[in-house]
């Protein structure tokens, strides 16, 4: 678990088409591993790209963080269920972040399945869901909504995650790019 959120959080993606979706799905796995979640489930098409330049991409800028692609989902959705971890699907639909970021904060678990879809997601994801979350009720995309809520829910703290194994860090600078190599 990572100290920055109240319980393990991992990122059920929904929907994967290949090709048209592999840069999407890919910043999914970005923004989850530079957020601090453990990893990411994905469903629909299988695309070993998608895991190929996630695992490239820690390999050189740490971890740990991994990227599984599920056949599943419902099923993994209810088995996390039953485990008691709370589901909380990302949707334009669901009531606004503002108002149920507390209740959720207060359901201590032993973590937190964030769900989100891309053009059509099934009916069972907004049923099965603890809570449907709405990062404003217009329209936009699972990475701003994905980073959007674990922003929210770490109350910033993910800046300070450090990566291990990590062979490159970058040297915050003014101008220009600084990075350091790091003897791994
Ligand atoms: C291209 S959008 C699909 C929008 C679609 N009309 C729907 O069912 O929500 C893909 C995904 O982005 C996320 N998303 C888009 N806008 C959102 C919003 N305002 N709040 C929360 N999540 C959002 C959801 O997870 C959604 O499944």
């Amino acid at each position: 678990m990572s100290d920055v959120y109240p319980c393990s959080v991992i990122v059920l993606r929904l929907g994967h088409r290949v090709p048209r979706d592999k840069r999407v799905t890919t910043h999914v796995c970005l923004v989850a591993r530079a957020f601090g979640a453990q990893g990411v489930f994905i469903a629909g098409d299988y695309d070993p790209s998608v895991t190929e330049t996630v695992a490239k991409l820690t390999e050189k800028w740490g971890g740990p963080f991994w990227v599984e692609f599920t056949a599943s989902p419902e099923k993994l959705v209810d088995c996390y269920k039953q485990k008691g971890w709370l589901i909380v699907h990302l949707t334009m639909y669901g009531l606004p972040i503002h108002e149920v970021l507390p209740s959720i904060k207060q359901r201590r678990r032993t973590g937190m399945l964030v769900v989100v879809g891309a053009e059509k997601v099934p009916l069972w994801a907004f049923e099965k869901a603890d809570y449907n979350v709405a990062i404003g009720n217009q329209p936009h995309s699972e990475v701003a909504a994905l980073a959007i809520f674990l922003d929210r829910l770490s109350e910033g703290r993910w800046v300070n995650l450090s990566f291990k194994g990590a062979k490159i860090r970058v040297v915050p600078t003014p101008r220009g790019k600084r990075v350091e190599y790091l003897g791994h």
